[in-house]
């Protein structure tokens, strides 16, 4: 699937990200859209105009109260024109002015003017994004039904390393394509049921550690139990975001869905969002091993014994429950023997709000429809089934939602 004739405003906000905005100007148009940009003031300080009227072959918008492009593409009539508005980069600020429904100037003005799907990209510092109010004009912008893409983890233009970088323009454009465009009341979160409002994020299915280029390290997880938790979750009401190893079940409807294959991948798409969920469950089977160093070709046969080195891959759930102002988080713990006291254990051990046991072995757990589930929090415990994966989803999503509630 394409872009194919889709006309998208590409707004870009002032951030030192603002660099790569021309490249997914390129890329969009490389992928059939028809783009026209719109510049904020503090975009002009990295990138000129010009360079943007070269890579979208159109008239670059800048100013609110400019007569003269007024009368060429006014800014309602821009407004009407759009099939999609996506902000790339977004800065902690313009998050901020669209959360507060500000119109001083084009870009704001703009999305609130359009009737259009609005997907933002932001890229800021670390701490500006960890920041409450950043985190808060995130949550009510997700609220109204603006979808946000990244930021991604790694080192940052001041030198230092954490969620705030623009995703890439490849991926930034893969992802549009993967979720057409739809009006914004579509596509998202219902307005009522118990989890109403929430994001929740949730990881699933197994993780694949590569071994050489054709070969690699797996396990059984078929990814149907968090497939069936992010279904549910979607049905309770809330925006949901799936972060999937290779899994051949089907995507949810409205649910959106980050396809990862290693632990790394699944650890770095799941920090950069954890901070602005509000409840995050980690049904994946990560493998706690990664081979220290995967070759890129294929191995050769030689008969002889082969040893792999294999290093510690990071802990996500632990990750996540000890952020400040973390969601809640409910982990899984899939167990041989000694069941509860195993989960107990973990519950304490990683920091978590809840946890949810289930046995593995002799055909149940991995890889089968119905299940069983022992659910245990600081001062309770419940036993779920046997029931169909659907039906355990739902219940642990009351519990848990019963459990948020609580916790505020
Ligand atoms: O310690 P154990 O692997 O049994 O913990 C299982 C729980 O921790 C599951 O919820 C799993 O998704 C999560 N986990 C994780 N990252 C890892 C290992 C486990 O998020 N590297």
């Amino acid at each position: 699937m394409t872009l194919s004739a889709e006309r998208i405003v590409l707004g870009v906000s002032g951030g030192i990200a603002a660099y790569k905005a021309p490249d997914l100007v390129r890329r969009l148009r490389e992928a059939g859209a028809e783009v026209r940009v719109v510049l904020t003031q503090g975009a002009r300080a990295f990138v000129g105009p010009l360079t943007f009227q070269a890579v979208s072959h159109q008239p670059v918008h800048t100013d609110l109260l400019d007569p003269a492009a007024e009368a060429g593409m006014g800014h309602l009539e821009l407004a009407r024109w759009a099939d999609r508005v996506v902000i790339a980069p977004a800065t902690a600020d313009c998050l901020a002015r669209l959360a507060a429904g500000l119109a001083d100037d084009l870009l704001t003005t703009l999305c609130l003017a359009t009737e259009a799907p609005i997907t933002v990209c932001p890229a800021m510092n670390h701490v500006m994004w960890r920041a409450a109010a950043t985190q808060d004009n995130l949550a009510t912008l997700v609220q109204r039904g603006i979808d946000v893409i990244g930021p991604e983890e790694g080192s940052l233009a001041e030198g230092e390393s954490g969620p705030g970088r623009l995703t890439e323009p490849a991926e930034v454009v893969r992802r549009l394509i993967a979720a057409p465009a739809a009006p914004r009341t579509a596509g998202h979160a219902p307005k009522s049921g118990p989890l109403a409002g929430r994001h929740v994020l949730i990881t699933a299915g197994p993780t694949r550690e590569a071994i050489d280029a054709v070969r690699f390290i797996a396990n059984r997880s078929s990814g149907r139990m968090g497939f069936a938790l992010a279904a549910a979750a979607q049905a309770s009401g809330a925006r949901v975001t799936l972060i999937a190893g290779p899994s051949t079940e089907p995507t949810p409807t409205n649910v959106e869905r980050i396809d990862v294959e290693t632990a790394l991948e699944m650890h770095a798409a799941t920090l950069a969002r954890a901070s602005a969920s509000d409840l995050f469950i980690a049904a994946a089977a990560v493998a706690d091993y990664r081979v220290a160093d995967p070759v890129t070709h294929k191995l050769k046969n030689s008969r002889e014994q082969q040893t792999l080195a294999l290093v510690a891959n990071p802990d996500i759930l632990r990750d996540v429950a000890a952020l400040p102002n973390g969601p809640f988080t409910l982990g899984f713990a899939a167990e041989t023997e000694a069941l509860e006291e195993h989960a107990r254990h973990k519950l304490t051990a990683k920091g978590l709000d809840m946890i949810a046991a289930n046995r593995v072995g002799d055909g149940m757990g991995f890889e089968v429809a119905d299940n069983t589930l022992h659910v245990l929090w600081p001062d309770g415990a419940v036993t779920l089934g046997p029931a169909t994966k659907g039906q355990i989803a739902h219940d642990l999503l009351t519990i848990a939602g019963e459990q948020l509630d609580g916790a505020g």
